[in-house]
Order: C-alpha cells, then sequence, then structure tokens
C-alpha cells in the first residue's frame, strides 16, 4: 500500500514507519512526505532516505480552504492508498476530506475522546489522570474527533511533566502507529464510518497497554 506522510516536525513518527517497514514489518511504502513547514526534520529524513518530498506553505495561498485544496492536489499527485499524518500540526480541511474519505489517519498523544487538540500530553497532567496514551484514528471534519483504530494505553507518573509524559507516549505511537498501517495494508482493518476488523487477533493488536 502507497501512503503519503504528513509531518510539520521532528518526524520520529515518520522514522518509526519507515523503520518498521524496512524489518519487513509494515506491508507499505512511503511514497511521499508532504510538510507545511519548508524545515521541518521530517524532510530531511525523507531526503536522505530517498523519499519523495513537497512542501505546501499556507502564506502561499490566499486563504485556508486554497492551500487546503493545493495540499490535496499535492498529495493526491503521488497517488496514495492511505495518508498518514504524523506530527502534522495542521487542521486539514474539506478538499482533503473529500478527496481521501476515510483515508486519512492521525496519531494523536492522549486516549481520545479525552485531550483533543495540540496539547494533548500537556492537558492531560493538567487535569491529573493517571492513565493517558495515543490514539489512532481516522480524520474528519472536526478536530481528533474521527472514528478511534487504535489505542495504546501509558501511565502518568508522579514527577511527570509535559516531556517526560510526551516522551513515553511517543514510544507507543511508534509502535502501534506502524502496526494500524500495516494492519489497514493487509486487510485486517477496514476503513469507513465504522471501521471493522477481520478477526479478533486483528482487534488485539490495536489494544496496547505499556508500562
Ligand atoms: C506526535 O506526538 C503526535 O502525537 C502529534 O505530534 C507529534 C509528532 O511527533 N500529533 P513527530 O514529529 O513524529 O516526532
Amino acid at each position: 500500500m502507497k501512503i503519503a506522510v504528513l509531518a510539520s516536525g521532528r518526524g520520529s513518527n515518520l522514522r518509526a514507519i519507515v523503520e518498521a517497514i524496512d524489518r519487513g514489518a509494515c506491508a507499505a511504502e512511503v511514497v511521499a512526505v508532504v510538510s507545511d513547514k519548508a524545515d521541518a526534520a521530517a524532510l530531511d529524513f525523507a531526503n536522505e532516505r530517498g523519499i519523495a518530498t513537497a512542501v505546501v506553505l499556507p502564506k502561499a495561498y490566499a486563504d485556508r480552504p486554497a492551500w487546503d485544496a493545493a495540499l490535496a492536489e499535492t498529495v493526491a499527485s503521488y497517488s496514495p492508498g492511505l495518508v498518514v499524518l504524523a506530527g502534522f500540526m495542521r487542521i486539514v480541511g474539506a478538499s482533503m476530506i473529500a478527496r481521501f474519505a476515510h483515508r486519512i489517519v492521525n496519531v494523536h498523544p492522549a486516549l481520545l475522546p479525552s485531550f483533543p487538540g495540540a496539547h494533548g500530553a500537556r492537558d492531560a497532567i493538567a487535569k491529573g489522570v493517571r492513565i493517558s496514551g495515543c490514539t489512532v484514528h481516522l480524520v474528519d471534519a472536526g478536530v481528533d474527533t474521527g472514528p478511534i483504530l487504535a489505542q495504546a494505553a501509558v501511565p502518568v507518573l508522579p514527577g511527570d511533566d509535559e516531556g517526560s509524559l510526551q516522551s513515553r507516549i511517543q514510544r507507543c505511537e511508534h509502535a502501534l502507529l506502524p502496526r494500524v498501517i500495516d494492519l489497514i495494508a493487509r486487510g485486517e482493518i477496514t476503513l469507513g464510518d465504522r471501521p471493522t476488523f477481520a478477526s479478533e487477533a486483528a482487534a488485539a493488536a490495536t489494544v496496547m497497554l505499556a508500562g
């Protein structure tokens, strides 16, 4: 399955996906890395690996819908079967959602529906929850509201700050996201308004309890 990875930052999830592919654990091919930021480290990693890259800068467009339409065009030019938001820090809009209906997954650093938005780890600490984690979900028109595909739970430990919790959560993301992509690629998860699993084993593989 061809995937396009959209990333704004460090790209540790992109790296985890590529490494899982390299060791035969993820039946996908990264055909492009697309960013909204020209200096995203994810782009450097893609270049090192010989993966095609593209940058679609919001400031080059009149408004958000125009940027979103350009993003959809760019991503579509690589003909991906799945679009993976891996640290893409902008909300994708109507053009993207229409073009890739039920074909966009996002990884979020909290157990949705708790703590949507840009600061999942910080918000979990502020609220004093004892368990947090990450969620892989389909992207719909809302913010972190689409159908949930997989979740991993980690403890929130005394003394944790945003950084330490975020690191613990990211270790789970790096295991869970490539696994979900693999399950989709192998037809073990069927995407839609209500995603379905081909077997109990597939469903079980989408739940992780760490730590
Ligand atoms: C991840 O923690 C993800 O949950 C959030 O953005 C972060 C991206 O990290 N959406 P990286 O760029 O993959 O290292």
